[in-house]
C-alpha cells in the first residue's frame, strides 16, 4: 500500500487529506494519505528520510516549503521560479520537488475563463508573496507580455520582478485601481478577504468589461472582490479551483493515476468550508 501525507506546522487546518482520500476512494486505490505535524527544526530530517517514514511522497505546507526546496535532490522549473516546493516524491533514492501552484492556478483559469487572453492586454497581480510568484510565473509561461505587480511592500515586488524578468512591472500598491483598468485578468494573491477580513479597497467600475477577476482566497468561496465583480457582470474565477487542481500532479506522482477535479469533489470541499451544520 502506498502512503503519502501533508507536512506542516501546524497542519490540522489542511484540506489536502479531504481531496486525496476522495480520489483514493473514487479511483479504488489501496493507498493512504494522512497529516504529519512536523516541527520546523525537524523538517529537513523528515523530508530526507521520507521512505523511512513509510511515504512515497508528500505535500508540503507552511512553513516547510522552502525547506522542501532546499532538501530536494531534483527541483523542476516551477519550484525554482517560486523558490519553494509544495509537492515532493521519491524517484528511487532521489527526492524530487515541484511547485504545483502555477499548474493549479493556470489550469483553473483556463477552464473557468477560456479566452481570457483574447485581448492583448496586461494582467494585474495584487501581492508579491509565494502565491504571487507562482501565478506570475504562470502568466509568463502563458506568454503574457506585461504583468503588473502591486504590493504593499514595494521591495518585495521588486525582488520578484528582478528574479522573473522584464515583463514583470512593479507598481505602487496605491495605484492598483487605476493601474488595472486595462487588465485582462485581475488576481488577488494577498490574504486580504480571508475569512471575510479586510478589503482590497478597489472600485471595480473602471475595469474593462472583458476583465476576468480572480481571487486565490477561497474562504469564503465568494470573496468581497468576487461578489463585486459578479455584480458588475464581470467573469470571476474562485480560489477553490486552484486548490483542487494543484493537488492533481502530486496524486499522480504518488499513486500512478491522474485524478479528476469533479463537481462532486468541489461540493465536498464547499461543505467542509461551510463547517458543521447546526442541528
Ligand atoms: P503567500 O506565500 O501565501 O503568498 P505571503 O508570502 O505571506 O503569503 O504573502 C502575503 C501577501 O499578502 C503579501 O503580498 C502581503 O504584502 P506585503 O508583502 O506588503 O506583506 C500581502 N498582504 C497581506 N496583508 C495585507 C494588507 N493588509 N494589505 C496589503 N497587502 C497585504
Amino acid at each position: 500500500m502506498k502512503r503519502a501525507c501533508v507536512i506542516g506546522w501546524p497542519v490540522a487546518h489542511s484540506r489536502s487529506p479531504l481531496i486525496h482520500n476522495y480520489w483514493l476512494k473514487t479511483c479504488g486505490i489501496d493507498g493512504a494519505y494522512t497529516k504529519e505535524a512536523v516541527r520546523p527544526e525537524e523538517a529537513n530530517a523528515f523530508l530526507t528520510s521520507l521512505a523511512g517514514h513509510g511515504y512515497v511522497g508528500c505535500n508540503v505546507t507552511v512553513p516547510h516549503k522552502e525547506a522542501a526546496f532546499a532538501a530536494a535532490d531534483e527541483i523542476d522549473a516551477a519550484a525554482r521560479a517560486v523558490g519553494a516546493a509544495n509537492t515532493v516524491w521519491l524517484d528511487g533514492d532521489k527526492l524530487c520537488a515541484t511547485n504545483t501552484d502555477t499548474y493549479g492556478y493556470m489550469t483553473h483559469l483556463n477552464l473557468s475563463a477560456p479566452g481570457w487572453q483574447a485581448r492583448d492586454a496586461p494582467v494585474s497581480v495584487l501581492g508579491a508573496g509565494g502565491a504571487a510568484r507562482a501565478i506570475v510565473y504562470g502568466f509568463l509561461e502563458a506568454g503574457v507580455a506585461e504583468i503588473c505587480v502591486f504590493n504593499r511592500t514595494r521591495a518585495r515586488a521588486e525582488a520578484l520582478a528582478a528574479q522573473l524578468g522584464p515583463r514583470v512591472k512593479v507598481h505602487d500598491w496605491e495605484t492598483r485601481e487605476a493601474g488595472s483598468r486595462d487588465a485582462a485578468v485581475l488576481v488577488n494573491t494577498t490574504s486580504i478577504g480571508l475569512n471575510g477580513v479586510g478589503s482590497l479597497g478597489i472600485d471595480l467600475s473602471g475595469l474593462n468589461q472583458d476583465c476576468v477577476v480572480s481571487d486565490i482566497v477561497y474562504v469564503p468561496l465568494e470573496t468581497e472582490l468576487l461578489a463585486g465583480a459578479k455584480a458588475r457582470g464581470l467573469r470571476t474565477v474562485d480560489g477553490l479551483g486552484m486548490l483542487l487542481h494543484q493537488a492533481v500532479p502530486g496524486f499522480e506522482k504518488w499513486f500512478g493515476v491522474r485524478p479528476k477535479v469533479t463537481d462532486a469533489l468541489k461540493a465536498l470541499l464547499i461543505a467542509d468550508i461551510a463547517g458543521p451544520k447546526a442541528c
